[in-house]
């Protein structure tokens, strides 16, 4: 098996007297497909963003690709996560920016190259997603479901190590979610991308992912492949698949 690339151990964050993640151990493996799954307001944005050091963890430690990020300073910091890209919950989109600036906006800041280039590298990825000759429209001109596929585009332009996408289905139809889907399948065959996935979608969950985790209560309550959570003897666990509309629930019989 492959060494983790993201390691988390005890982490815990809690704001005001609130205590969101209490005591949380992750690990992604390098080129795998991780899904972190578990009820609204669980705290999974908050720990995806712990990842890429957008928040610090009140206790813990964070390895990304074997580096302690927790006590790393910002100038370092910053160079860490220029092995990430991320596709916030909220698009996060400029609304200033028309949408081919937001997309080509990576590649200005990180890379030299001829602006032709630049341009053409994100016409092809807004048509990979499904996005045709709405590059000069503005965000706010866009629906939902759009600005999410321009937030992705931006998120993968500068073909990132690791990807994380924070519920990159929610808000699309069956045929684009199939497309994002496919998306982080080719990026992990093709070009050996990591990506760590917040999802409530469980049946893309459970076609894509090579390991689950489940977020509960501050900790990660059960983690494992598709069918190891499937078959979690967990009753929380079973009823959360079970809810979310996938996945037989052959309950026991508690009597
Ligand atoms: N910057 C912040 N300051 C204070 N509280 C916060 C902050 N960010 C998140 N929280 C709180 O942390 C908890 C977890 O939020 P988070 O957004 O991580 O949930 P989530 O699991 O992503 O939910 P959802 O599935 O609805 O997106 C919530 O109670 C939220 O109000
Ligand atoms: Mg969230």
């Amino acid at each position: 098996m492959t060494r983790p690339i993201v390691s988390l151990r005890d982490v815990r964050k809690r704001f005001g007297d609130h205590e969101v993640l209490r005591g949380v151990d992750l690990d992604v493996d390098d080129g795998s497909i991780t899904v972190v799954i578990g009820p609204s307001g669980c705290g999974k944005s908050v720990l995806v963003k712990h990842v890429i050091g957008l928040l610090r963890p009140d206790a813990g430690t964070i390895q990304i690709d074997g580096e302690d990020i927790v006590a790393m300073g910002e100038s370092r910091l910053t160079e860490v996560r220029k092995k990430f890209g991320m596709l916030f919950q909220q698009s996060a989109l400029f609304d200033s920016m028309s949408v081919l600036e937001n997309v080509i906006f990576p590649l200005v800041e990180h890379r030299r190259l001829p602006f032709r280039k630049m341009r053409e590298m994100a016409l092809s990825r807004l048509e990979q997603l499904g996005l045709t000759h709405v590059e000069r429209k503005f965000p706010a001109e866009l629906s939902g479901g759009m600005r999410k596929r321009v937030g992705l585009a931006r998120a993968t332009i500068l073909d990132p190590k690791i990807v994380i996408y924070d519920e990159p289905m929610t808000g699309l139809d069956p045929i684009m979610c199939e497309n994002v889907e496919d998306m982080i399948l080719t990026a992990q065959r093709e070009l050996r991308v990591t990506s760590l996935v917040v999802s409530h979608d469980m049946a893309s969950t459970f076609r894509m992912a090579d390991r689950i985790a489940m977020l509960f209560d501050g900790r990660i309550r059960v983690q494992g492949t598709s069918d190891q959570v499937q078959a979690s003897p967990d009753e929380m666990v079973r009823k959360f698949i079970y809810l979310s509309g996938t996945g037989p629930l052959e309950t026991e019989a508690t009597a």
